[in-house]
């Protein structure tokens, strides 16, 4: 019969070898700091970016900032205190990063910045992995352009003040649609990205333009904005889609139920699926390899032909 004794000491060998290895499979801890959640979007990207974490055994610590930059700040100084191995920061604004994302790199912490960009220095960060904004808000006003024949009184539903996605997607815009005469931007303001705030902005720009009448068509920088538009449009007596044209930016479920329920018109994709690149960038640097300092993730436009279809396919 085998001796306790031998059997404690097979059991901590083999106890001593299953930590190794769980510490070998856990490849690297990453801090993500993530603006909050103002949007069906940011919920959909912090879901993928969790569950490839898991997927490939990360030690993931996870930060929401609650729209603060402040927060953000802080989360990012706690990451680099615990010594992680990289970093993802989806900055909420564009500017005031220098001096902390210059502490990470003192660190050797490489940062990976995720759908949103920066005012500060390449050097100061590893990669973007993010969309083109400024290629979205083009697209939306091709296709504006096109389906007015260039001629419509538009209204701007802005996100974050301050964020390289508002500031882009606006500067998008205004490239193509300045091509138009016909085509004014008569009134721009920030919903903050939210539903509620999107509803909010819609009733005051309603209320001025005679209760709608002079509105051709609303330009939401994101689906929740918009959502909340076509809620504002209908209590005003007005048909969404018809009476006032929607095109927006994200491509969440519910736009497309919206869109196969004839209220909105158009959607660009914004892919959540940020994580898997943000992952292989990080291994890549940490392996001395050379990685582009943009990483893009661009989607298409989207229309109510595969509406149905689509909502079907997203809403599993
Ligand atoms: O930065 C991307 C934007 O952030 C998304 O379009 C929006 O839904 C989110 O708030």
């Amino acid at each position: 019969m085998v001796s306790l004794k031998k059997l404690a000491v097979s059991t901590a060998a083999l106890g001593v070898a299953l930590g190794l290895s769980f510490a070998a499979q856990a490849e690297m801890m990453i801090g993500f700091s993530q603006i909050g959640s103002e949007s069906g979007w940011r919920t959909s990207e912090t879901a993928s970016i969790k569950a490839e974490a898991e997927k490939r055994g990360i030690d993931l610590k996870f930060s929401d900032a609650q729209q603060k930059q402040e927060n953000q700040i802080k989360a990012v100084r706690s990451f680099i205190a615990q010594g992680v191995d990289g970093i993802l920061l989806a900055p909420v604004v564009e500017t005031g990063w220098d001096q902390v994302l210059k502490e990470a790199k003192d660190a050797g912490i490489p940062v990976v910045l995720v759908d949103r960009g920066v005012a500060a220095d390449e050097d100061l960060y590893l990669t973007k992995v993010a969309s083109d904004f400024v290629v979205e808000g083009a697209l939306a006003a091709a296709w504006l352009a096109a389906e007015t024949n260039g001629v419509c009184d538009v209204v701007e539903l802005q996100g974050t003040v301050g964020s390289s996605a508002a500031n882009d997607r606006k500067e998008g815009f205004e490239s193509v649609v300045g091509n138009f005469p016909a085509i004014n931007i008569i009134r721009s303001q920030s919903g903050d990205f939210t539903r509620s705030g999107g509803k909010e902005v819609m009733e005051s720009f309603l209320k001025a333009e005679d209760g709608g009448k002079n509105i051709c068509a609303v330009y939401a920088h994101n689906d929740d904005m918009a959502l909340g538009a076509v809620q504002a449009i209908k209590e005003a007596g007005l048909d969404p889609a018809d009476d006032i044209l929607v095109v927006s930016i994200d491509a969440v479920p519910d736009i497309f139920k919206a869109m196969a329920d004839g209220d909105t018109n158009a959607t660009i994709e914004l892919n959540p699926h940020l994580g898997a690149p943000s992952f292989d960038a990080i291994k890549a640097a940490m392996a001395g390899e050379e990685v582009p300092k943009w990483i893009k993730a661009n989607g298409p436009l989207y229309l109510p032909a595969t509406a149905a279809e689509e909502y079907k396919m997203r809403s599993k």
